[in-house]
């Protein structure tokens, strides 16, 4: 089984350390990170351009999973990094990232995360719209300092799971349209701008793709816009950035790409567009979040009620839910589940794996097949290690779990559960105006 490791005892490990012990020792719920699983994915990655004749980066997209100490781990990679907000930013320059290799990203990025990155002078800015074009220029004049940026453009292709479309894709709210000339449009008033420098265009097609099509029709329309950008402008990408989404298994019925793949059909296609249109060979960058960090975490609950329904499925309440991993709720993803006490013992029964908030839809698991369970077992749910602890919430005035990083054997918490005196450490009271 490539999926999960068990040790002597037959008990779920991470990182090589024993499941039951980090449930005993940091309590439930709690998130795990393989940490040796991180820098796998991302040395897969690297390999694959190394292989192959360009230069390339691999910029860590953060929203999948921020914290110092991926940041940490990412940095020793020699990775690069993407930040979409001040939040990220500031935990970037806290975890002592190089700035240089920070991207930042957003469609409604304010003035003030505009100055954070200015002032700390972030690799690369990646340009949305024209109203942020206005904002930057003007924080570039008022603060005397010159900046990288690059265009995100909408190239007409959106792929979404197992298809992708080629029409309608231009509705999205983020970046500049190439179809109708907003892109040439946005291009003209970065080159006239000294204070700018244009390293290159970006595009990202959607997440959790499945087959690499769509990535090459990406990388045509982007060619065939470089092309004429050169005609017209004498302008030459020094970077092409394709963006993320790179799909990973959640279950079985999900037949992931290796990254190799992806990355070997990308660059060939670069490389034919380049030889197709007479263009400079440029860098290419993408920007994986989920595939870095998807399946190298894992849940951990533990099991309480067991509702017996007439003639339906029972449901098991486990201590953690939608405030720790809202992606059921919200996409209907699915996932995995298994007992860490005996990962492999045979499957006797299928019940509704749920949280422990107050909303019917709070199921992590609906129709999950597990064996007999007990309360007070662990339930780990895998590949939960993107989007999951990112997009937590205080739902329910519930802590968010701690997350701990599990590698050789070893266990460390990287961010700790939060506590009730967190959850009010915002509070105030009200004082009540007399009059
Ligand atoms: N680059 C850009 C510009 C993006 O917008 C995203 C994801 C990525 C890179 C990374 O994509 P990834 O490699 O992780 O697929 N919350 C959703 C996913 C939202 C993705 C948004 N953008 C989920 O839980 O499935």
């Amino acid at each position: 089984n490539d999926f999960y490791q068990v040790n002597e005892q037959g008990h779920l490990t991470i990182g090589g350390v024993d499941a039951l012990d980090l449930a005993a020792r940091f309590q439930t719920p709690l998130v795990v990170y393989d940490v040796a699983n991180i820098r796998q994915q991302f040395q897969s990655f690297k390999q694959a351009f190394s292989q192959q004749k360009v230069d390339y980066a691999i910029s860590y997209a953060s929203k999948a999973f921020a914290s110092i100490a991926i940041y940490q781990v990412i940095d020793q990679l020699n990775g690069h990094l993407d930040v979409v907000s001040g939040g990220e930013l500031y935990t970037a320059l806290r975890a002592g990232f190089p700035m240089s290799k920070v991207s930042f990203h957003g469609n409604n990025k304010s003035k003030s995360e505009l100055l954070l990155a200015v002032q700390n002078q972030v690799g690369v800015i990646i340009l949305d719209n024209f109203y942020e074009i206005k904002l930057l220029a003007q924080v570039l004049e008022d603060t005397h300092t010159q900046i990288n940026v690059m265009l995100r453009v909408t190239p007409g292709v959106s792929a979404h799971t197992h298809k992708y479309i080629q029409t309608g894709q231009e509705d999205s709210k983020f970046g500049f349209d190439v179809r109708c000339g907003q892109a040439e449009e946005a291009l003209q008033q970065v080159l006239a701008n000294k204070n700018m420098k244009l390293i290159g265009v970006h595009a990202h097609i959607g997440s959790q793709i499945m087959e690499t099509a769509g990535f090459k029709l990406e990388v045509q329309k982007l060619m065939q816009m470089l092309k004429q950008w050169d005609q017209k402008y004498q302008y030459q990408a020094s970077v092409l950035n394709l963006g993320g989404g790179f799909g990973i298994r959640y279950t079985d019925h999900d037949q992931a790409l290796q990254p190799e793949t992806f990355v070997e059909q990308i660059v060939q296609e670069v490389q034919n567009c380049v030889q197709q249109y007479n263009l400079k060979l440029p860098a290419i960058w993408i920007e994986p979040g989920r595939s870095i960090v998807g399946t190298a975490g894992y849940s951990l609950y533990t099991a309480g009620s067991y509702k017996k329904v007439p003639d339906l499925l029972p449901y098991i309440a486990v201590d953690g839910g939608m405030g720790d991993n809202i992606r059921p709720a919200l996409y209907q993803a699915e996932y995995q589940a298994l007992l860490a006490r005996d990962p492999q013992a045979q499957p006797t029964e299928t019940v509704h794996l749920a949280g422990r908030y107050c909303e019917s839809g709070d199921i992590l698991i609906e129709k999950a097949s597990l064996p007999e369970s007990y309360p007070g077992d662990i339930v780990a749910i895998l590949s939960t290690g993107a989007y999951g602890y990112s997009m937590a919430s205080n739902y329910n005035r519930v802590p968010r779990p701690a997350v701990v990083f599990a590698e050789n054997g070893h266990a460390q918490e990287v961010i700790k559960r939060e506590t009730y005196d967190d959850l009010i450490s915002h509070d105030c009271f009200y004082q009540e105006n007399e009059e």
